[in-house]
């Protein structure tokens, strides 16, 4: 039996990286799975790269999560070809590169990071269970009707230089998977976060050798995560098995959040 037979469950930002990942594990695992990227056209290259590798049962439905009526349609979607939701994985992010300082930021680049971050994670969260979770009998073996897992990152506790937007964006979601935990938990929704540390993504493709050495040195388990492996970690909190952990912030960063100090400079 695959660990999510028969359950719906949507990705945001499942399109690419490690969202792509987590897509691909949930529909592996016997899931009927929604995905969305930003736009037509990062979603039809998702789809692409899925269908390249024979993954067959998902939809995929381009959606900017910080655009309401592109949520509302996203659910009308759901709503029409699973009529059900078990599962959300609010994965999409704005990183908030290219900002400089604090000194330098606009205010316009500081609200596109918490409108994607933090308002697109709150209302398809909202949508999630107005339209579905609240509607729903309660999973016998859990007595649960829902499932949200947040992606945050490691940088809301140790923050990472010219990241401001991002680092506040994700001390946010910590915050909401709190709040939410507390209000929508009675309500039979659990709410938890994986919080990442370095992931290989498509940005590490072009980086020097020496870079990736480097950041390697910074982690005392030597290797940053896949996408697999952030994707084992949300499953976990998916799952059945987590059934009694709720508020929850699960970090996956091979030990960095440990140290003091990365080895080279700690004697
Ligand atoms: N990479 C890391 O080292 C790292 C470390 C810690 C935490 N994290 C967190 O882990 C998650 C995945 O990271 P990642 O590096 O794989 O992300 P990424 O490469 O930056 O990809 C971001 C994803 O979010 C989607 N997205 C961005 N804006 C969106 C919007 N307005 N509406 C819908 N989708 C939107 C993107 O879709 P498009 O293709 O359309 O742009 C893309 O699929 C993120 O939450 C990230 O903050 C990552």
């Amino acid at each position: 039996m695959r660990r999510f037979e028969g359950k719906v469950v949507l990705v945001t930002g499942g399109n690419r990286n490690t969202g792509i990942e987590i897509t691909d594990l949930f529909v592996r695992e016997g899931a009927q799975v929604f995905m969305c990227g930003s736009t037509p056209e990062s979603t039809a290259k998702g789809e692409q790269i899925l269908r390249a590798r024979g993954i067959g049962d998902f939809t995929a439905v381009p959606c900017d999560v910080s655009d309401a009526a592109q949520v509302s349609h996203l659910f009308d979607v759901i709503a029409e070809k699973a009529g059900r939701l078990d599962i959300l994985v609010n994965n999409a992010a704005n990183q908030g590169l290219g900002h400089g300082g604090p000194l330098e930021m606009t205010t316009a680049q500081m609200l596109d990071v918490f409108k994607v971050n933090l308002l697109g994670g709150f209302q398809v969260t909202q949508a999630a269970c107005n339209r579905f979770f609240m509607k729903q009998e309660p999973n016998p073996v859990t007595r649960q009707k829902g499932v949200v897992v947040f992606l945050g990152s490691n940088t809301s506790m140790r923050a990472i230089r010219n990241r401001t937007a991002y680092c506040t964006s994700k001390g946010g979601i910590d915050a909401m998977v709190r709040s939410l935990s507390l209000d929508l938990g009675p309500l039979g929704i659990r709410v938890n976060e994986v919080a990442p540390g370095y992931i290989y993504t498509e940005r590490w493709d072009v980086l020097d050798e020496k870079i990736k050495a480097r950041r390697r040195l910074n982690c005392p388990l030597r290797h940053e995560a896949t996408g697999g492996d952030i994707a084992e970690a949300v499953a976990f909190l998916a799952s059945d098995a987590a059934r009694n952990i709720g508020g929850e912030r699960l970090v996956v960063d091979a030990g960095c959040s440990a140290q003091h100090m990365p080895e080279d400079v700690d004697f």
